[in-house]
């Protein structure tokens, strides 16, 4: 039996690089998966276009998703952006700053404030929300509405896992490091310099795959982390833990 048998989850963003590979995961291990995205997912039990920024789509969305299978369990709350214009404050314009609030932090609110309630009905579930390393440390080159955005998404986390602990609903933040994406390893390969810049900060000196945390969702969705809420999960290769990194 499957680590997620007999559970239904909603993944947003699963037409993206952690969201796809989560959702692939997820049914391996026995899940039923609704995949949300802006456009129709591929290979998942069920597909919702919704922009998860926008109240009514996602009430919508939720609805669909229960009239369909009768019943949630689980909500990986993981679609978001880092648009190429954000960097230091001084740059930031005031509408690049609220899209970036309102697709990785309005979205969560909102998903949290419509979807908890079905989990409730379930009986309980586990929420996971992903915000990054960068709410727990800051970086000199700076991405200021990103990483404003990810530590509210770590602070609410960690709110509602308390809220709801007694309840039976379990909710955490999963904190990525850098991940090894085909956006990312074209801008390295064309620029060596930029990315041994990069790599002098990782402990085990690469990215993440995008299943290697794909398997931490895994694990915070099924009843092994039953003991595990309003956390800080940090999936970031030792990142966060370093000041300074082997040679
Ligand atoms: N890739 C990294 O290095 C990294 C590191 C830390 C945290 N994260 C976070 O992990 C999450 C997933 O990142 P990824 O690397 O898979 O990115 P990605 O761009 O590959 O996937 C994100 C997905 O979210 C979708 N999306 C964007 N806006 C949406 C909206 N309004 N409504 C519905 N869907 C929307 C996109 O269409 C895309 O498919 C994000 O929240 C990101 O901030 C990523």
């Amino acid at each position: 039996m499957g680590r997620l048998a007999g559970k239904v989850c909603v993944v947003t963003g699963a037409a993206g690089g952690i969201g796809g590979e989560s959702a692939r995961r997820f049914r391996e291990e026995g899940a039923t998966v609704v995949g949300v995205d802006l456009d129709d997912v591929a290979d998942v039990d069920l597909s919702i276009a919704c922009d998860v920024a926008d109240e009514q789509s996602v009430r919508s969305m939720y609805e669909e998703a229960t009239a369909r299978f009768g019943r949630l369990d689980v909500l990986f709350n993981n679609a978001g952006i880092s648009p190429d214009d954000d960097g230091s404050v001084l740059d930031t314009t005031l509408e690049g700053w609220q899209r970036v609030q309102d697709v990785n932090l309005r979205s969560v609110f909102l998903c949290c404030k419509y979807g908890i309630p079905r989990l409730l009905e379930a009986g309980g579930g586990s929420v996971i929300n992903t915000a990054s390393f960068v709410a727990v440390m800051g970086a000199a080159t700076s991405q200021i509405s990103y990483t404003a955005s990810k530590g509210a998404v770590l602070a609410l986390t960690r709110e509602l896992g308390v809220e709801f602990a007694r309840r039976g609903v379990r909710v955490n933040a999963l904190c990525p490091g850098p991940v090894d994406t085909p956006l990312l390893r074209e801008l390295y390969a064309a620029d060596p310099a930029q990315a041994a810049r990069r790599m002098v900060h990782l402990p085990m000196g690469r990215f993440a795959a995008a299943r290697e945390i794909a398997n931490a969702a895994l694990f915070l969705a099924s009843d092994e982390s039953s003991y595990i809420t309003a956390s800080t999960f940090l999936v970031d290769g030792g990142l966060s833990g370093a000041y300074v990194t082997p040679t």
